[in-house]
Order: C-alpha cells, then structure tokens, then sequence
C-alpha cells in the first residue's frame, strides 16, 4: 500500500465521517503498534508525524519502511509527514525517501522569505505528490528543542494568512491562536473568532499545533471552526514514560523488556483512540 499525502488522507477521513485528521507525533519505534491499534480500533486514516530529532534518531529510511509495511499489513490508509523542518536539505531527504507529506516551518522569517521558502519547497514536493504544511505566525512553548518564549507568541493575521496562502498555494497552514507545544500551566485559550475569519479568507485546510492539554470541547469548537489538522505530540509521550517508570521500577532485570512496554503502548493506544474519537 502507498503512503497517502495529507489531501488524499483528509478525503478518506471525511469518507468516514472524521472532520479533521489527528496528526501523532512517533516519539521511538517501540510506540508504533500503539498508533495502528488505535487507528484499526476507530476506522481512522492514520497521520504519523516524525520530528527531525526523531528523524535523525531512527533514519527515514527504517521510518519509511515499517510504517510502510505496517499500513500494509493493518491495511490502514496512513500518512509520514515530516514535521517542523526548516532546513530544505533535510526536507529533500525527506522527499526522496518517501515520506508522503513535509512541513516547512519559516514561521521565523520575515512573511516575505517563508512564502519564497514555502514556494521552494512546494517546487521540491508536487512533482512527488507530497503535501507541503506551512506556519504563518509563532506558536509558544516547546517542540523538539526549539523554545519561543510566551512574549515571542505572534498569533496570525487574517490578512497575512490570506495572502500567504494566495501567493504560495501551501496545501495546509499552521496558525498560531493560542495553544503551545508541550505541557500547558494553565488552560489553553484559543482564540475562535480569529481561527473562523482565517478560515473563511484562506479556504485552505488550517492545522492546529500544540493539541496536548487542549480541552475536548475547544478541540471539537476548533474542528468545526475550520481546523482540519490537529497535532498531538507530548500527550503520547507523558504517557509511555509514566507507565514505564511504574512497570520497570517493579519489574526485576530478566523480566522480559515486553513486559514493560506492552503497557506503555496500550496507555498511548488508549490516548490516540480517545483523540481520534474526538474528531467524528
Ligand atoms: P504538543 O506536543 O503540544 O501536543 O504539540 C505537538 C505539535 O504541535 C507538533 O508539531
């Protein structure tokens, strides 16, 4: 079975009656029976997304090959997205091994340079039918070791999300509306009057990053308000390491390694079903 992009996988979810396609950041190898379970659990498409750290940890080569494999086998139409690159190299190693959908995150830059970036990168991209995601804005808190401080939170413009996506053709936009990535201090507050203005100027599938600690009634607001992309990434791994110091604290040396991480995959099953559920 072939990789899906991320607008081939969108149409399969709507198919079957998903709004917006979950997209789970794989932390290691070891989680990923977790994310197939649960999408054969729900009868969701499947959108695994890969960090460069995680990308340079485990190679895009073993990357494209077991989700490959697995997505064959589970027979569960998935999408290998890259997630925030903004190194073009990496992103055409990305391309070239097969990953089915990459984001370019210039959200850094000046709104001139990401759109010349993005256009690159899409030039890189279309000829392989690989989807290309874009951020416009800065999303606060954490994410694979890039920091942008609560002070440095830029959230997007409607006119700016507009014209991005008028002079770029981006396949999907990452906006920033107030979720960070990582672990919330206090309660998420989106702001849905600018995410449905942003939706109703772009007309572009809008993705939301950040998705742990959101709540389940802003995730469904945000979903109906134009979200068709949701990022889950620390959720999933605050989970297998809660479990795994619970089960190897008790566990005795030549205890099988399974018997440690069988539960720490079924905690992250039961999350993803939970967020997938969500998005019906
Ligand atoms: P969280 O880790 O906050 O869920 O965010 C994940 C993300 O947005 C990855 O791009």
């Amino acid at each position: 079975m072939k990789l899906y992009n991320f607008a081939e996988l969108l149409h399969i979810a709507k198919d079957r009656e998903f709004k917006a396609v979950g997209s789970f950041n794989l932390h290691c190898l070891e989680m990923l029976p977790a994310y197939f379970k649960a999408a054969e659990k729900t009868n969701s498409p499947l959108m695994i997304q890969i960090s460069t750290g995680t990308a340079k940890y485990l190679g895009h080569r073993l990357l494209v090959d077991a989700i490959k494999s697995l997505a064959e086998s589970k027979n569960v139409p998935t999408c290998l997205h890259l997630d925030h690159c903004s190194d073009l190299d990496s992103i055409q190693l990305a391309i070239d091994t097969g990953f089915s959908s990459v984001m370019y995150d210039g959200s850094h830059l000046s709104i001139e340079e990401n759109i010349a970036n993005t256009r690159k990168v899409i030039d890189m991209a279309r000829p392989l039918n690989v989807s290309v995601e874009a951020e416009l804005g800065a999303i606060g808190g954490s994410e694979d070791g890039k920091v942008v401080a609560m002070e440095e939170i830029a959230f997007t413009t409607v006119n700016d999300a507009k014209r991005f996506v008028d002079e770029t053709g981006v396949d999907m936009l990452a906006i920033s509306i107030g979720t960070v990535h990582g672990l919330y201090t206090g309660k998420a507050h989106i702001q849905h009057q600018r995410l449905a203005e942003i939706t109703e100027a772009t007309r572009t599938p809008l993705v939301l990053h950040g998705g742990t600690g959101v709540s389940d009634e802003d995730m469904r607001l945000a979903v109906r308000s134009g979200i068709e992309k949701v990022n889950v990434g620390t959720e999933m791994n605050v989970q297998w390491v809660s479990q795994c110091k619970n089960t190897f604290e008790k566990g005795k040396v030549n205890d099988s390694v399974r018997n440690f991480l069988v539960p720490a995959n079924d905690a992250v099953t039961s999350v993803l079903v939970e967020k997938m559920q969500l998005f019906r």
